[in-house]
């Protein structure tokens, strides 16, 4: 049976809280400071993870349940699938389903021993780039998330989301370097993009409109969100569809 989201129930604070109050849960993700508390070395990775988790259960105010099924993209070490595994256990005693790719063979394979270490056995994890991911079986993707996927791994997400007619997808682009090259001295908005700090910016700004007309066309309404301050990161975009 779905549970109804709590929207208060997603503050950062608890949301932290909920994270950091488990020396077990922090030591294999090497968040574990010496007090017990996080680790200040990796705080910024921390609250990114808590922002854009406070996010995405946010979003999910329709409800999850036991038959809710995630895909996180250019999982890396999956740390925001690891939150929102934990989160979803603690908060409202539901056990979803995970599936994570990544192109990195050493990462997904301390993936898998992170995971089994937990005795989270709701996860699962895959090599190879997320544009080929095909693991789920007969499962129904529900949520596709990607974290700084690198560059057009965070459009090989949302062409995954359109693929499966993902209920959401919610991806916080990383670096991106597929437009800015091609913005030639030639092109009418010249004077734009003359200065190359502007010219970073506007390649960033013309990549994201495409992304969210992209999915627009696919059907999605798309919102754009920030999710933690950008004093944390400047790329705490999320494009929520
Ligand atoms: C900046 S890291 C972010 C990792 C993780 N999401 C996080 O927030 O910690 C980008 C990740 O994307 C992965 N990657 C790059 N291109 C990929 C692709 N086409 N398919 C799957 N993974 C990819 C890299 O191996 C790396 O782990």
């Amino acid at each position: 049976m779905d549970v109804a989201i709590q929207e208060t129930a997603y503050d950062t604070e608890v949301l932290s809280g909920v994270l950091s109050s488990s020396r077990e849960f922090l030591r294999p993700l090497r968040w574990e400071g010496p007090d017990g508390g996080v680790n200040r070395r990796e705080l910024k990775k921390f609250r990114e993870t808590v922002g854009f988790s406070s996010h995405i259960l946010r979003m999910l105010r329709d409800g999850v349940g036991e038959d809710t099924v995630f895909l996180e993209c250019s999982c890396g070490k999956s740390y925001l699938s690891f939150a929102l595994n934990r989160l979803l256990k603690e908060l409202e005693g539901v056990e979803c389903t995970f599936y994570g790719v990544d192109i990195s063979g050493p990462l997904v394979e301390k993936c898998r021993r992170i995971a089994a270490g937990l005795g989270y056995d709701n996860m699962s994890f895959t090599h190879g780039r997320t544009l080929e991911f095909d693991d789920h079986g007969d499962k129904k993707i529900d949520v596709v998330i990607a974290l700084h996927a690198c560059d057009k791994a965070t459009d090989e997400a949302i062409a995954r989301g359109i693929r499966y007619d993902a209920r959401y997808i919610m991806v916080v682009p990383c670096c991106q370097n597929q437009l800015r090259g091609q913005i030639k001295r030639t092109q009418p908005l010249k004077d734009l993009t003359d200065f190359g700090l502007l010219r970073y910016r506007f390649a960033d700004l013309l990549t994201e409109t495409l992304r969210a007309q992209v999915l627009k066309g696919a059907g999605y309404h798309v919102e754009f969100h920030e999710m933690v301050s950008p004093m944390v990161t400047p790329k705490n975009l999320v494009i929520t569809a």
